[in-house]
């Protein structure tokens, strides 16, 4: 396989050092030449990756090509270039239909969808790709896991989970903040959050069978003091109000 990549952003960088990071990987990767900087960087750094004069010349030289770019402009740099029919295309744009992308970049008739995420850069975060293909799932599988689906209305539903970061180093923060205004030291504090989260987020791996409520569950002793707080939280509505947002995030995933 040759791979080009039409767009090369932060996301394109991320996929490029996770692949590269991997022992004896020897892929060929041509990458169009904007981003100027982080292209030139990837060629420096690796000696398979090359940087194309033009994105036209990133599909003659590639049988397989991710589209990188950002969606606002999607539609504008895809309609001016010649696809063959042998190109598998994987679109990584978000909030754009595979649909759309498959006619955009006919007569190549190998399309789908695939959400990695930055962490792939250190072979973290399983991908989402979509339809389910042996070829990408292989790939993606061994940067950081792959989660196979259907069609686009699961994919979109999956893609509100990436809506969440934010909020959630918010809520690390916001015991960061109340344990500092107790005097404790913040590199004390951060050190134990980030300790005890890290150890929180192996519990489904420890205990597969169990659902996340469950694991809440055998975590809220009955009396103490994450029962306490699970229900002070539950009854203010704090987690009706997240459920909300996300069912806002995911309108605007799917364009509504
Ligand atoms: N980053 C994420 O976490 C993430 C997650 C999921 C999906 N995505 C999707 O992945 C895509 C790329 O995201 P990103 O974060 O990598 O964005 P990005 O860092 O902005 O990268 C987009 C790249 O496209 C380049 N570009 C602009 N015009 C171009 C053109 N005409 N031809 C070729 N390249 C051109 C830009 O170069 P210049 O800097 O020179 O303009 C830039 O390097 C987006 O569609 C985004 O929705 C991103």
């Amino acid at each position: 396989m040759k791979l080009g990549f039409v767009g090369t952003g932060a996301l394109s960088s991320a996929i490029v050092t996770g692949l590269k990071s991997l022992p004896g990987e020897t892929t060929p990767v041509v990458v169009s030449p904007r981003s100027e900087e982080i292209a030139a960087d990837l060629a420096a750094r690796y000696a398979d990756v090359r940087v194309a004069a033009d994105n036209q010349s990133v599909l003659d030289q590639c049988d397989a090509v991710m589209l990188a770019v950002r969606p606002q402009i999607a539609r504008d740099v895809l309609r001016e270039l010649r696809f063959r029919p042998d190109h598998h295309v994987i679109s990584l744009i978000a909030m754009v239909s595979r649909e759309e992308i498959a006619g955009l970049v006919a007569p190549a008739a190998h399309v789908g969808k695939a959400l990695p995420m930055p962490m792939i850069a250190r072979l973290q975060g399983a991908t989402i790709i979509c339809p389910p293909d042996p070829t990408v799932a292989a790939f993606f599988g061994r940067l950081g896991g792959v989660i196979e689906v259907e069609d686009q209305s699961e994919f979109d539903a999956l893609t509100v989970v990436t809506a969440t970061y934010a909020s959630y180093f918010k809520y690390l923060d916001t015991i960061h903040g109340w344990v500092r205004s107790q005097g404790v030291a913040g590199d004390k504090t951060r050190a134990y959050i980030t300790s005890i989260y890290k150890a929180l987020a192996n519990a489904p791996d420890t205990a597969p069978d169990e659902d996340f409520i469950h694991l809440s569950r055998d975590y809220a002793t009955r009396g103490g003091i994450n029962e306490q707080v699970l229900r002070e939280l539950t009854e203010r509505g704090t987690f009706d109000a997240f459920a909300e947002s996300l069912g806002r995030a995911h309108q605007r995933i799917i364009g509504k």
